[in-house]
């Protein structure tokens, strides 16, 4: 297929605490990374995935992906300073017969495939799609020790990834983030900028970002289930 799946996974993983950066660190004997990409790597929406890796760790990365037996693996570029510099780096490396591009976090192993077509789906349809689940807490504002105002939830939605676009847009919206030099979190956004519309697409409460030490310890508690 002519769709192709960027894996952002440079990040330093401070937020982890110390130790071994937390896409390296194993879950039901794999690294984080690996179990992620299975997900695309058995998908039979993607034809490529491409991985953005911590620049000193290019070589290793690119050897241990070669040995889980990833067949899709197009590329291990090097990573940016943000990740958003990953995004653009990994966009350099797709190659020219692909159309749709993905965005997925190498920290979000809890996706299954048919999230990963839903998105595809949409992003043929509407040009840019994204995951997303409603807020269910109340949402109120810190100010100084105390609460302030409340946020009005509805209608509000955290996104997730896989994020997916055409690729047009999305290479426009990087050179244009580029050269205004305005960062931004995600590329769904990067996107917005231009004036496209991105088509919301029901994600899962699964699909957590693996960032602070409680979400690893819940992803290692899920994850024996999770692959039942
Ligand atoms: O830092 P953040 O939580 O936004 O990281 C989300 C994803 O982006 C992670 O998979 C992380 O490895 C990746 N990242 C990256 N390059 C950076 C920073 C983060 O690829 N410089």
């Amino acid at each position: 297929p002519d769709v192709a799946v960027l894996v952002p996974a440079a990040g330093s993983g401070t937020r982890m605490g110390e130790g071994t950066r937390k896409q390296y660190r194993e879950l039901g004997g794999d690294p984080l990374l690996v179990c992620t990409l299975r997900v695309f790597d058995q998908c039979d929406a993607v034809g490529h995935i491409i991985v953005a890796a911590p620049a000193e760790d290019v070589r290793r990365v690119s050897d241990r992906l070669q040995e889980a037996g990833l067949r899709k693996l197009t590329a291990v570029v090097e990573g940016g300073a943000s990740r958003q510099g990953s995004v653009r780096n990994a966009l350099r490396a797709v190659p020219s017969s692909v159309n749709v591009v993905l965005v997925h976090d190498a920290v979000r192993p809890f996706i299954r495939a048919h999230h990963v077509s839903g998105v595809v789906d949409a992003v043929r349809e509407h040009g840019a799609a994204s995951l997303a689940v409603p807020v269910v807490d109340t949402l109120r504002r810190q100010e100084g020790k105390n609460f302030g105002a409340t946020v009005d939830r509805d209608g509000l939605y955290r996104m997730q990834t896989p994020q997916g676009f055409r690729r047009d847009w999305l290479e426009t919206a990087h050179r244009e983030a580029r050269t205004k030099d305005v960062p931004a979190t995600d590329d769904v956004e990067l996107v917005q900028r231009l004036g496209h519309s991105v088509r919301s697409v029901e994600g899962s409460a699964y699909n957590v970002k693996i960032t602070t030490p409680t979400d690893w310890s819940l992803a290692t508690a899920i994850w024996p289930r999770w692959c039942e």
